[in-house]
């Protein structure tokens, strides 16, 4: 078949790969209808995950129909057409049993190397480097699902796959970053990222409501769409003073939850960024970049919550861990548990009140797979999210 692989720092290319088989009575076979883009394939586009190999087969967040079924296989039938949840989780082992599907102790093949850098393993994810399990990605035809009962969920008829798709990660990671950042009604919300993940964050802090959800980024294309279609208020950070506005927005006090939904390549000015960029750049160990996430820190109301949804794999420089203890902030992240929300979120994009398909800026074949990342990747022609055809 035909797929979407990294063969090195900032490059990608259409090869030819075997066809993907059930190796698993608990596995199903997809053909891909629509592969999304995801600002952690820029991360892994540009060498900052670990355990990538030239020739891995890319993408995590997609949709399609199912080919065949291994004989555990109850749910999903031939022919049905689903969303696959782009970490992949058993639902049986203890923290799949609490919820914490991202933690699942049996879904990652390769648990060594997370272990080394975490301390304790992370969960497979779909075409995300051997340190989550050296699973083929969905940027291709094909793709073999594992734990299929648990990690793929029937899509409504009423909903189209260009915003059935964005059920995969960027629209449970976003509620994740509202539900888990504690978000109640009357809040004020600050969401650092206006990427998909960062709007879909938004508006799950509007649904879940939030008195005023304020969004932060430096690109006004994003901005502007993120304000229209959310309900969300706007900051331009190149613009304006973040903390002050923020302050001044939250009557003194601060944003009650900061989400950041920004990452390890976060941008921002001054020697401190570029010392950080440089060190990231000549790989130093423990440099990944956190301005959005220490402005965040500093934003956040005292007795507030932080929810980092963007990808971290080491440390980072200048962390305000003072700001932290002092101000009695609640911090926490993780990579999404999309298998415990990905129900309800068919459900709100099936009555309208989660529109996502917008994101989807732009439709190509797989074939142009390079120009699709380099769309997305250089802001190009107002990008948020490049989905592609196989
Ligand atoms: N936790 C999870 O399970 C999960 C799932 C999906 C994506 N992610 C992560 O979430 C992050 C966002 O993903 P995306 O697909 O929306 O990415 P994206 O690349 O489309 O968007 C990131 C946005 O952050 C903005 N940004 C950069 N520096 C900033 C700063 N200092 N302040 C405010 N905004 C800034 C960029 O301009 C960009 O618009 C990535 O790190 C990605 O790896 C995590
Ligand atoms: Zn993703
Ligand atoms: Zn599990």
């Amino acid at each position: 078949m035909k797929a979407l692989t990294w063969i090195g720092r900032g490059r990608v290319a259409i090869e030819r790969v075997s066809d993907p088989q059930i190796l698993n009575r608990q596995d199903m076979i997809i053909r891909v209808r629509l592969s999304s883009v995801c600002g952690s394939d820029l991360h892994q586009l540009s060498g900052y995950i670990p355990a990538m190999r030239p020739g891995d087969v890319i993408g995590h967040e997609f949709m399609g129909e199912v080919v065949d079924t291994g004989t555990e296989v109850k749910k999903h039938k031939p022919g049905d057409r689903v969303v696959v949840c782009s970490v992949i989780a058993c639902g049986r082992c203890w923290f799949c049993e609490q919820g914490l599907f991202s933690a699942c102790d049996n879904s990652n093949a390769n648990p060594a190397i997370t272990e080394a850098l975490w301390g304790q393993h992370a969960a497979g994810i779909f075409g995300y480097s051997h340190a989550m399990g050296g699973f083929r990605g969905s940027h291709a035809e094909f793709v073999r699902v594992p734990y299929a009962d648990v990690t793929a969920f029937p899509v409504p008829d009423e909903l189209d796959d260009r915003t059935a798709v964005f059920a995969s990660d960027a629209a449970p990671t976003g509620w994740m970053g509202a539900d888990l950042g504690g978000v109640k009604p009357g809040d004020v919300v600050a969401v650092w990222g206006a990427g998909a993940v960062g709007q879909l964050a938004a508006r799950a802090a509007v649904l879940l409501g939030a008195d005023r959800v304020i969004i932060i980024d430096r690109y006004n294309y994003r901005l502007d769409l993120a304000h229209r279609e959310t309900g969300a208020e706007i900051i331009n950070y190149e613009t304006t003073d973040v903390v002050d506005e923020l302050l001044e927005r939250s009557g003194g006090r601060g944003p009650d939850v900061c989400i950041e939904a920004v990452g390890l390549e976060a941008h921002a000015s001054g020697s401190q960024y570029r010392l950080e960029e440089a060190k990231q750049q000549i790989r130093v160990w423990g440099t990944d970049r956190a301005p959005a996430l220490r402005q965040a820190i500093l934003a956040c109301r005292k007795g507030g919550a932080v929810f980092t949804l963007g990808m971290f794999v080491r440390q980072a420089d200048k962390f305000p861990l003072g700001a932290l203890m002092n101000k009695g902030l609640t911090l926490r992240g993780a990579q999404q548990h999309g298998e415990r929300y990905i129900p309800m979120l068919l459900e709100r994009m099936a009555r309208g009140e989660l529109k996502t398909s917008h994101l989807a800026t732009h439709t190509l074949p797989l074939d142009d797979g390079a120009k699709g990342y380099d769309l997305f990747k250089n802001r190009k022609d107002n990008c948020v999210r490049v989905v592609f055809q196989p």
